[in-house]
């Protein structure tokens, strides 16, 4: 039985804060002491009314803000090599950039080291949560999973179902994407923190039979995740139609095959009309909204507004590497100017809820991650205010708590998190 405690100021969402960034939905509490046995968290009160035994380890983070682990909703970790790789947009920077690089993922001692760098990347950026794809290689998910174990940490991944559309030393077949999805859904599901996504890459390199027998899995284990993308680009919308003609539209191929319901998560979603974002929420789907990609392949603007007002959920991520960042942060800063530019907003509160438990919502998670609550784990991301002269100048000008954490999100980066835990264990790794 090990009992830890964790010491600063906390910042969680304690439900979801509306477009209008509702601040009761958000609780900032002053030196307190967080207490966790065996990484779970058992009580959260003012220190000063906390007496410790001499035998509890105290993690002092007194003047820092203390935030849930990020949750990011969507990755791809075998393309660690291919961010901030200049000049394309979606379908040429996948044949140039992205499918040459997942080659090479057939390879365990590659694929382990990859998984090494890329969870180390996302703990140096205070993400303890996240779904995740990997190759179309199975070896891919075991190095992956082995990875995530090793770090007692929540993640979700799978490997990618795709039978046509792209270099043929890159596909699988129906039947054996069906079948190594379920080999490896049988090893891996519910080991410890670790669940599996069943990941059709996106409709266009998938068959009509392999989308059928993905949707079949989905039946057969009702409690493992789905990922994909959709509507993320014009051409690759174009494409998507002329290869399914007899669906109403890209988002209904999934619907078709079983794709749509809840634990379903789908990258990017930006080019969707009412009739979709109504599909999503009758269906329980989610989005992963990816605005450091969507901006850096050109893909286009997401509406957060218009998914909220239909009903549909969506979480925040960071998609690595079309995306730019491995930090949630960062990913926040760019969320807020796309929806800027859209001449909406995106208030503190509800940024604060996107990357953290509106995140777990998204994946249905919430009892489990994305907030203080007793019973949960104690997973979180200490940030230190001043980490460097322009987030200390500026994070001093206000005394409140949301308003510093929103200047981080367009000022800090990595630098700013000083310390992640998971299972209230803090994580030392390679940065
Ligand atoms: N659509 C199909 N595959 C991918 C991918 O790897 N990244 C992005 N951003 N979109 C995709
Ligand atoms: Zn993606």
């Amino acid at each position: 039985m090990t009992v830890t405690a964790i010491r600063g100021d906390f910042l969680h969402c304690l439900a979801d804060p509306g477009e209008a960034g509702d601040a009761s939905a958000v609780e900032h509490l002053r030196d307190h002491v967080l207490i966790a046995r065996n990484g779970i968290i058992e009580a959260l009160r003012p220190a000063a009314v906390t007496p410790l035994g001499a035998d509890v380890r105290v993690a002092d983070h007194r003047g820092c803000l203390i935030v849930p682990g990020f949750v990011d909703c969507h990755a791809h970790y075998p393309q660690v090599d291919v961010i901030a790789s200049h000049g394309t947009q979606l379908l040429d920077w996948l044949e140039k950039y992205t499918f040459p690089a997942e080659r090479a993922f057939a390879d365990r001692a590659h694929a382990d080291a990859a998984a090494a760098f890329f969870l180390d990347r996302l703990l140096e950026n205070g993400t303890t949560t996240a779904a995740v794809f990997c190759t179309v290689h199975p070896v891919s998910v075991d190095a992956f999973f082995a990875a995530a174990q090793s770090r007692n940490l929540r993640m979700i991944a799978g490997k990618c179902l795709m039978d046509r559309h792209c270099p043929e030393w890159l596909q699988d077949t129906a039947q054996s994407g069906y079948a190594d999805s379920r080999a490896l859904i049988e090893k891996w599901h519910g080991q410890d923190r670790l669940g599996y996504a069943i990941t059709p890459r996106y409709a266009p390199s998938c068959t009509p039979q392999q989308l059928a027998l993905a949707g079949r899995l989905a039946r057969e284990f009702p409690d493992t995740w789905i990922q994909s993308h959709v509507a993320e680009n014009r051409r690759e919308i174009a494409w998507a139609r002329e290869l399914f003609p007899e669906a109403e539209s890209y988002l209904a191929v999934y619907d078709r095959a079983g794709l749509l319901r809840e634990r379903a998560i789908y990258g990017h979603c930006i080019w969707f009309d009412a009739e979709d974002r109504a599909r999503m929420a009758r269906t329980g789907a989610c989005a992963a909204f990816c605005p450091t990609s969507n901006l850096f392949l050109g893909s286009g603007l997401y509406d957060l507004a218009a998914a909220r007002a239909a009903g549909m959920h969506t979480g925040l991520a960071t998609d690595v590497g079309g995306g730019t960042s491995y930090s949630m942060l960062t990913t926040l800063g760019e969320a807020y100017k796309v929806q800027q530019l859209q001449g909406a907003t995106l208030a503190p509160a509800q940024g604060l809820y996107l990357a953290t438990l509106g995140g777990a919502q998204a994946l249905g998670l919430a009892d489990r991650i994305g907030n203080f609550r007793i019973g949960k784990e104690a997973d979180c991301a200490v940030l230190d205010l001043r980490s460097t002269p322009l987030a200390a100048r500026r994070t001093s000008l206000r005394d409140n708590a949301l308003d510093a954490f929103f200047a981080l999100t367009l000022i800090a980066d990595s630098r700013a998190v000083v310390g992640t835990y998971v299972l209230a264990e803090r994580i030392q790794c390679l940065w």
